[in-house]
């Protein structure tokens, strides 16, 4: 069996802090760490440094979305980090890779990005259903286990995303949406599947910026530089956990934990 803990968007420093403190106990239980990490540094963007820190704490493999080039500093490294994704359908100019193969002792893990296009302003976005179809002719061969994260606005998108890759991947999970939903399941073919698995992050602003801001960007349609709500924060992931010989999910369980202090 494969063991694969996947972490929601990471929003900012105090995120950072909890995945620290929960990985110290429970880095050992799971084969592969997967998380998103587009919001990680001050809510959008990566920077070398913050990656490295990610990596430090036990995380494998980070995917991006549509904040990937937020911190233009990125195209410095993210040609050198196979580690790193940012979503396999941007056009094929664009740097950096869509999908990475993990190793570990016997174990193998194929780990897509792709982004949904409805309501993203991402127009130049080429269908994640090709790119998909692509990728795992091209890539899958002989890997069974196969985990995306499909980072997508649209509830109706990542289910027909899910619907789509079922029998094919071992899961698919949603990111992008911030909050957690509750309809974690193993389709008919063998497919897990979440349409949010939600994000570590400050927990009582919206989707982890400060409220007042927020009410402002809505009611006047005034630009506003986004800054992080403080306080409590939460950890959002699902763990997987696969069939090594045919890749079919056996479990997805939510992991939802409040931290009532700054860590
Ligand atoms: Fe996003």
């Amino acid at each position: 069996m494969i063991k694969i803990l996947f972490i929601g968007d990471i929003v900012g420093k105090s995120a950072r802090n909890c995945i620290k403190h929960y990985l110290s106990s429970c880095r050992s239980e799971y084969d592969f760490i997967l998380a998103n990490g587009e919001n990680a540094v001050s809510g959008a963007g990566m920077t070398y440094p913050v990656l490295k820190e990610l990596y430090s704490f036990g995380i494998d493999a980070v995917s991006m979305g549509n904040h990937t080039f937020s911190k233009k500093e990125i195209l410095h490294f993210i040609d050198s980090e196979k580690n790193l994704l940012r979503p396999a359908n941007y056009p094929s100019k664009v740097p950096g890779f869509g999908y990475t193969i993990l190793k570990k002792d016997q174990k193998k893990l194929l780990f897509i990005n792709l982004m949904g296009r409805v309501y993203m302003n991402m127009l130049t976005l080429d269908s994640p259903f090709t790119a998909f179809d692509k990728i795992l002719t091209e890539v899958k061969k002989d890997i069974r286990a196969v985990v995306i994260d499909f980072h997508a606005e649209a509830t109706s998108e990542k289910g027909a995303m899910a619907y789509y890759a079922d029998g094919k991947v071992s899961a698919v999970i949603g990111t992008h949406t911030h909050v957690q939903t509750a309809d974690e399941r193993i389709l008919e073919k063998g497919t897990a599947f979440i349409t949010d698995v939600g994000m570590t992050g400050p927990c009582e602003g919206v989707i982890g910026v400060k409220k007042e801001i927020i009410i402002e960007k809505f009611t006047l349609q005034m630009p506003k530089h986004n800054q992080l709500s403080k306080g409590a924060n939460i950890f959002n992931a699902v763990s997987l956990d696969i069939d090594e010989q045919t890749g079919r999910a056996l479990d997805i369980r939510r992991i939802n934990i409040l931290y009532e202090d700054t860590l």
